[in-house]
This record gives C-alpha cells, sequence and structure tokens, in this order.
C-alpha cells in the first residue's frame, strides 16, 4: 500500500482515538465528578481507560452515555458513575490483591488494574470471559488474571484479597466470599432478591477478623447466578 494512504490511516485512527477522548473527558466531568466523585486516582483511571474498546460494535457510538449497555448474553457493562463509584468506595491501594466477580466485558477489571499491581477476575459466560481477555491483553494489562468459573466460589487459590467488588446481584452475600477476605480488607456488592430490592453493601473485616456490612445506595445490577453443574 502506499506510504500516503497508510500515513492517511494513521491519520483517521488518531483522529478517532481524540473524538473518544474528548467524549471521555465530558463523561468523567459531567457524570462522576459532577456526582460526587472526588478521589484522583479514580477520576485518572476513569479517564485513561478506553471505555469503547469495551463495547460491542454495534452500540459503541453510546460508549460515554450515562447508562448500562448490553454487551451480550443478556448482560452489561455498568453505567460510568457506578463504576466510578463503586471504585472509590473500594480504596484501592496499588499493593491490593484485588478480587472481581463478574467479570463481564472486562471494563470495570481495567479500571481497576490502573490502581492496583495485583487483579483478579471470575466471569461465569465463557465467551464473556474470552473477549475480556483479548481487550485486556491488547490494551495491554497484562497484570490481570481471569478465570471463567462460579464467583460464589470466589477465587480460594489466590485469597486473601485485600479488596473485592462484585458486579452481579446475589439474593444473599456469598460467605466463601467474605471468607476470602484479608484482614482489613473491604468487599463491596449489590445484594437483593430483586432489581427492586437491591443494594450496594459494604462489607469490612477488621484486623481481627470482626465483619461489618453496611447497606447503602439502591443499585440495579444483573443477577449473579449460579453454576449448574458443580465444578
Ligand atoms: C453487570 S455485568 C458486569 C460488568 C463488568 N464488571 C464490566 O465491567 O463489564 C455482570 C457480570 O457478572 C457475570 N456473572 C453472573 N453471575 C456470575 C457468577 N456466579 N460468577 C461469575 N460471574 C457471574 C455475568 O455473566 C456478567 O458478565
Amino acid at each position: 500500500m502506499a506510504a500516503y494512504v497508510l500515513a492517511a490511516q494513521r491519520a483517521t485512527g488518531q483522529d478517532d482515538e481524540q473524538r473518544w477522548e474528548i467524549r471521555r473527558v465530558a463523561m468523567v466531568r459531567d457524570q462522576i465528578k459532577a456526582r460526587g466523585v472526588r478521589d484522583l486516582a479514580v477520576l485518572d483511571a476513569m479517564q485513561s481507560v478506553p471505555r469503547h474498546r469495551f463495547i460491542p460494535a454495534e452500540v459503541r457510538g453510546s460508549a460515554y452515555i450515562d447508562s448500562p449497555l448490553p454487551i451480550g448474553f443478556d448482560q452489561t457493562i455498568s453505567q460510568p458513575y457506578i463504576v466510578a463509584r463503586m471504585t472509590e468506595l473500594l480504596e484501592v491501594e496499588g499493593h491490593h490483591r484485588v478480587l472481581e466477580i463478574g467479570t463481564g466485558s472486562g471494563y470495570q477489571a481495567a479500571v481497576l488494574a490502573s490502581l492496583s499491581d495485583q487483579v483478579f477476575s471470575v466471569e461465569i459466560v465463557p465467551e464473556l470471559a474470552k473477549s475480556a481477555a483479548e481487550t485486556l491483553r491488547s490494551l495491554g494489562f497484562r497484570h490481570v488474571r481471569l478465570r471463567t468459573g462460579d464467583g460464589y466460589e470466589g477465587w480460594p487459590e489466590y485469597a486473601p484479597f485485600d479488596r473485592i467488588m462484585v458486579t452481579a446481584a446475589p439474593p444473599e452475600l456469598p460467605e466463601a466470599l467474605v471468607d476470602q477476605m484479608a484482614p482489613g480488607g473491604r468487599l463491596l456488592a449489590p445484594v437483593g432478591r430483586t432489581s427492586e430490592t437491591q443494594r450496594l453493601v459494604l462489607v469490612t473485616k477488621d484486623a481481627e477478623g470482626r465483619v461489618r456490612r453496611r447497606p447503602g445506595l439502591a443499585v440495579r445490577f444483573v443477577p449473579m447466578v449460579r453454576s449448574e453443574s458443580p465444578r
């Protein structure tokens, strides 16, 4: 191909990325800062992770709107504000070992991996796990480990975790996940039997292992399903 054609294609690609970035700046300003998220590291992560790369082509044009979006298999990528608020509430530090349940598109895992060196994520739908792995690899997030499996079991081989974020809603808090929290750990999960009754629950475990649960924001997440066959 002629050099000028390649140069033109590269320039078009750069223009596209600049257009996405302008939308991302507006998303962080209007949807996230405006609603009170203040943590600078979280705001930086929301600004730097290219959300559009995690969105299926059919709906990519809506990547930066104030809404969850479909990612296939009846699942969704969460609304940007919810991703930012949950990440802020989790108080992630660079040395923390972080577990996410519900990889979905891989976007939340990428935001967490912008804050921590050790991110683990479990997804029950194999096709989603595969495409999230490809997206994360293509963006250079090599320190995210993914597993296809049932998040009700957590990931015992790598426990305990300093931080756990659950991004699908179980009817009750899964005890295996509480058991896999490190002393001083935090866990955040949308808990509820129906989408009308879900609350975001913050669980803390102190240095002596005492557990406290505090229900917060009303939220609406897809249900956390159980695997049909024992693993
Ligand atoms: C709201 S989506 C999560 C969005 C995701 N965090 C993202 O950034 O795209 C919920 C995800 O949880 C997954 N899920 C549901 N039940 C699960 C389970 N028991 N274990 C692991 N993943 C589960 C769904 O397949 C879906 O991908």
